[in-house]
């Protein structure tokens, strides 16, 4: 399956994605990295890995136009499938419509707890055991859509927001790859596209 990959900043998750699909039997390819900061490592990382990059600045842009060049750069490489790893914008609902159930996001807390930002500190604050990080479908509502998979990661005495971030990276990098690939497998497995059909005719 061929990827679109959405970043605004470091990119270590778009990262871990692309490296997982370099393996042998990799489910699918990046075959775009696009940011809305041209500045967005991601994008270096991605160039000097010899993957297309498009960067657009949202800036002076109204959100409808800029979702529109973002999604023209996709569709323009191909993309069947958008995966979300940092992108710190959101998408207007028409795009999010049109990519319904081919568009995964990221998000470090284990849903439906703590949507939204500061999602460590928040973990920490509450005395939580546990903070975590979640791979979801995107759907209109913020960090609400069906969890396709999750890890929990243990809170240490003394974590701080970014010692916990840090480990809750680990894991986010072993996770979104899994998941991703597992999903894409899934969207071209018959007994699936069988079963989507059962549930249509219902
Ligand atoms: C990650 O924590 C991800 O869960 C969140 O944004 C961060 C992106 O980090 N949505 P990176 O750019 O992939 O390093």
């Amino acid at each position: 399956a061929k990827v679109a990959v959405f970043v605004s900043g470091t990119g270590t998750n778009m990262a871990a994605l692309l490296y997982a699909s370099r393996l042998p039997g990799a489910a699918y390819e990046i075959v775009l990295v696009a940011a809305n900061d041209a500045d967005a490592g991601g994008l270096q990382i991605a160039a000097t890995e010899g993957v297309a990059t498009f960067a657009l600045s949202h800036k002076g842009m109204s959100r409808a136009d800029h979702d529109a060049a973002m999604e023209k750069a996709a569709l323009d490489a191909g993309a069947q499938y958008i995966a979300l790893a940092g992108y710190m914008r959101i998408l207007s609902p028409g795009f999010v419509q049109r990519w319904e159930g081919r568009m995964l996001n990221i998000h470090p807390s284990l849903l439906p707890q703590y949507t939204g930002l500061d999602t460590h500190a928040r973990a920490i604050e509450a005395g939580d055991a546990h903070g975590g990080v979640s791979v979801h479908l995107v759907t209109e509502e913020l960090d609400a859509g069906e969890i396709l998979g999750q890890i929990a990661v243990a809170i240490m005495p003394g974590d701080t927001p970014d010692t916990l971030a840090a480990r809750v990276r680990l894991a986010e990098h072993q996770l979104y790859p899994r998941v991703l690939g597992d999903y894409v497998s899934r969207g071209s497995d018959p007994r699936h596209l069988l079963e989507r059909l059962r549930a249509l005719a219902l």
